[in-house]
């Protein structure tokens, strides 16, 4: 096997696992259920399986539309809610990223539109495509369905341990764009909205990733950066961290070493809906690694 297949393996191994997991936790979402049982049990299964979680698992709900993920101590259960889990599984950094809207809300047509716009996107790419007119193809489908993508949100490139690497593909048709190559690896993420199609920063942090290697002084942020390490530039949760971390926490982020990823809303209120894929782009059309 050549190196680059090795690394697609490393890929294609990371989606099996991620599309058996998504699944799984596809299944627990119901009416009642504790957002901190999903997530752990998600993140648990992914490590059974071989894999790493390439990032805390997004339990967003109704007008939240990603960074959400449950607390140390976190005692939130599912009402009737939309939701979407967004998933991240990596093998040696190699990452494949899905998410999967489970609606409890009623609204099972505002999930069709996520869901129908990732499959016309996954069928009109191929090498030689502009990812402003990926943008488009994903606008058109949600607006048939009366509803709104988000423009501000979009898929993007994959690289090892590298969870947002270029180039992004729009969720709507963009002026520019880059063409797509064979043997890119591109998460395709639509998302659909009832409101007006943009997010603004929410507050409250649980998800952070390390942004400098500059040294830290105070003895327990130094501690706590030696065991964030092993996540490199990938995101971690606080609660992956144990109890008594808030000080080191806030002494990191001053010193601006790690970096939080506030919730991200809907401006209106809105509900939104979330499908997602990993794809390798090929020379005629597009393997998806997540299915
Ligand atoms: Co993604």
């Amino acid at each position: 096997m050549s190196e680059n297949e090795e690394i697609f393996e490393k890929y294609r191994l990371a989606g099996r696992i991620l599309s058996e997991v998504r699944a799984e936790a596809a299944k627990m979402v119901t009416v009642g259920e504790s957002l901190l049982k999903v997530a752990e049990f998600t993140e648990n299964l992914i490590r059974e399986k071989g894999g790493e979680p390439a990032f805390p698992v997004n339990i967003s709900r109704n007008d939240e539309a990603a960074h959400s993920t449950p607390s140390f101590n976190d005692k939130a259960v599912f009402g009737n809610d939309m939701v979407k889990l967004d998933i991240g599984v990596h093998i040696d950094g190699y990452i494949a990223d899905t998410a999967i809207t489970v609606d409890l809300s009623g609204n099972p047509k505002l999930v069709e539109a996520a869901n129908a716009a990732l499959e016309e996107a996954i069928k009109f790419i191929h090498a030689g495509v502009n990812t402003s007119d990926i943008g488009g193809v994903i606008e058109d489908t949600i607006g048939s369905f009366g509803f709104k993508p988000i423009s501000n949100l979009t898929g993007h490139g994959l690289a090892q341990y590298i969870q947002h690497a270029p180039p992004a593909i729009p969720n709507k048709r963009m002026p520019g764009g880059v063409i797509l190559e064979t043997g890119d690896i591109v998460a395709i993420e639509p998302f659909a909205t009832n409101g007006a199609g943009r997010i603004r920063n929410a507050g409250s942090a649980e998800i952070y990733h390390i942004v400098s290697d500059r040294p830290v002084r105070h003895p327990s942020a130094r501690a706590l950066m030696h065991d964030l390490e092993k996540y490199k530039t990938l995101p971690f949760a606080k609660r992956w961290l144990g109890e008594r971390v808030d000080f080191a926490i806030i002494q990191l982020t001053k010193a601006q070493i790690i970096q939080p990823y506030p919730i991200l809303k809907e401006v209106q209120g809105g509900l939104i809906s979330q499908a997602e894929h990993t794809i390798i782009v090929t020379e005629d059309g597009c393997e998806v690694i997540t299915r």
